[in-house]
């Protein structure tokens, strides 16, 4: 079973060295792909030099800032492209512990999606002000109702695919180009009736840099998930 993690970057210069040491120890068995869009602070030059010194990484340098979504979409076509069984996604800047990755890997036995959860029990959040935890949990419990589906952590960034799964759904369909890119995703692999698990978390804060969470993220998410919710209520509507 060939796994690959799918690491986004923009400006994660002081984070990522830290998360792929700290990858490397734990699931060594994992390739790696970075994916970073031409950040400024060098991000991409890191990244290519620590694929230099260590065949088992890889990069993807893109243009420019495109969003979270956007780079995931790259990194999944490429990791397809090159066969792997299984595709993992996680920050770089720490939050998602790779020490807590193989429980991802072992629940993907049987899961077609298993997600890493911050709202299950056993999960947890270390470090985050009151307003994140607020959003994350009032923008799942918006999603989980208005899509009608019973995941808990809807917007969870630290996940693992099969190949399988990914295959079935049509990347070039996905539109959410910021983190409503997660529950997009979600919602498609539930509409396919596949297996979802979800396995608690310890999602920790970042040390080093910021986030890239905006306004205007929340307001697509936001945006999407009503669409999405009231369109899929009306074809029910009219089906018969
Ligand atoms: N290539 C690329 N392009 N990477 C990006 C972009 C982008 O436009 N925007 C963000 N990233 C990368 C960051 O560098 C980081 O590795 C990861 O995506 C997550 O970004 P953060 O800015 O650290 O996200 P967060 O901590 O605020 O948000 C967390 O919670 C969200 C809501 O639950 C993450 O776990 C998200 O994945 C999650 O959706
Ligand atoms: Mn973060």
């Amino acid at each position: 079973m060939r796994a690959v993690t799918i690491i986004p970057t923009f400006n994660e210069l002081e984070s990522l060295p830290r998360t792929l040491d700290r990858l490397r120890r734990a699931v060594p068995h994992t390739d790696v792909l970075i994916v970073d869009d031409n950040s400024p602070d060098g991000t991409g030059g890191l990244a290519a030099e620590r694929a230099e010194a260590d065949s088992q990484i890889h990069v993807l340098h893109r243009e420019g800032k495109a969003g979270l979504g956007a780079a995931y979409i790259a990194g999944f076509r490429w990791a397809l492209d090159q066969g792997y069984d299984v595709l993992v996604e996680m920050d770089a800047d720490g939050s998602h512990r790779p020490e807590e990755l193989q429980s991802l890997l072992d629940a993907l036995d049987s899961a077609d999606l298993v997600i890493g959860s911050r709202w299950v029990p056993g999960g947890s959040v270390v470090n985050w002000p009151s307003h994140r935890k607020l959003l994350s949990q009032a923008g799942s419990t918006y999603s989980r109702v208005m899509l009608g589906i019973g995941v808990r952590d809807i917007t969870a960034g630290y996940r693992a695919f099969r190949r399988e799964t990914l295959e079935r759904v049509d990347l070039s369909t996905v539109e959410s180009v910021g983190y409503g890119f997660q529950v997009d995703m979600t919602f498609r692999v539930a509409q396919l009736g596949l297996r979802i698990v979800e396995v608690p978390i310890t999602f920790v804060e970042r040390e080093f840099g910021d986030s890239k969470m905006s306004g205007n993220i929340v307001l697509e998410a936001i945006g999407n998930v009503t669409r999405w919710g009231l369109a899929a209520r009306w074809s029910k509507l009219t089906r018969r």
